[in-house]
């Protein structure tokens, strides 16, 4: 079974992937942070700006060697937020994410357009939304609690931003899959998004 789940920044998706994936004991591919390494070479070596050299990093991405601690700040979403926006950076990651999502029974992937491009052939698929202030208040939460020096405000500009810059872009926007349930988490706590979450999925085993 493949669990497709997509969704704006912090809308809660990278935690219900997880513990659909404990559940029914599948691996899980956080695809964000595949965008977010690639930013993270551009960052360093000076080619944010640069399309080629970001296609460049994206086909010499080590998925073995990803360090997702390092890979979750704010600067990083927003770089991953520019270089996931050319196609050639998207293309340099489709294999990856085909071979994963083809495992001998089945993946939970979570990103931007895993139920639309990567896998639209899933047998579940989830749209995780939330409210903006409420996504910066979660955001906001994650990063002071990891003691990156940020302020709410900076926090709620940058959702904005990139949720304009990942919806309006024309690769793979983010996009709800017309098959897609959407599940709203703005008034759910993490164990109650967890239990709406596992009745989608089981409802699509069960052929509902
Ligand atoms: O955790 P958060 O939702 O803030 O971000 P993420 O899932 O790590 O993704 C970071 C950025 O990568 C997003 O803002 C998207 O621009 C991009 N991304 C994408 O384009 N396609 C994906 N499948 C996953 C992420």
């Amino acid at each position: 079974m493949i669990i497709a789940i997509d969704g704006p920044a912090a809308s809660g998706k990278g935690t219900l992937a997880r513990r659909l994936a404990a559940h029914y004991g599948l691996p899980h591919l956080d695809t964000g942070l595949l965008y977010r390494a690639v930013g993270a070479r551009c960052l360093a070596a000076g080619t944010l700006d640069d399309e080629a050299a970001s296609a460049q990093a994206a086909r010499e991405l080590d998925v073995d060697a990803l360090d997702p601690d390092a890979l979750r700040t704010a600067a990083l979403g927003e770089a991953a937020s520019v270089v996931a926006a050319r196609p050639q950076v998207r293309a340099a990651l489709l294999a990856l994410q085909h071979r994963f999502a083809a495992r001998p029974g089945g993946a939970v992937l979570d990103g931007r357009d895993i139920g639309t491009v990567i896998c639209p052939g899933a047998e579940a698929k989830l749209f995780v939304t939330a409210a903006p202030q409420v996504r910066a208040e979660r955001r906001f939460r994650e990063l002071a609690g990891r003691g990156e020096p940020v302020t709410f405000e900076a926090v709620l500009a940058d959702i904005h931003k990139r949720d304009a810059r990942d919806s309006g872009r024309a690769a793979a926007p983010l996009v709800m899959a017309p098959d897609a349930v959407l599940l709203d988490t703005s008034s759910l706590d993490i164990p109650a998004a967890f239990a709406a979450a596992l009745a989608v999925v089981e409802a699509r085993r069960a052929g509902r």
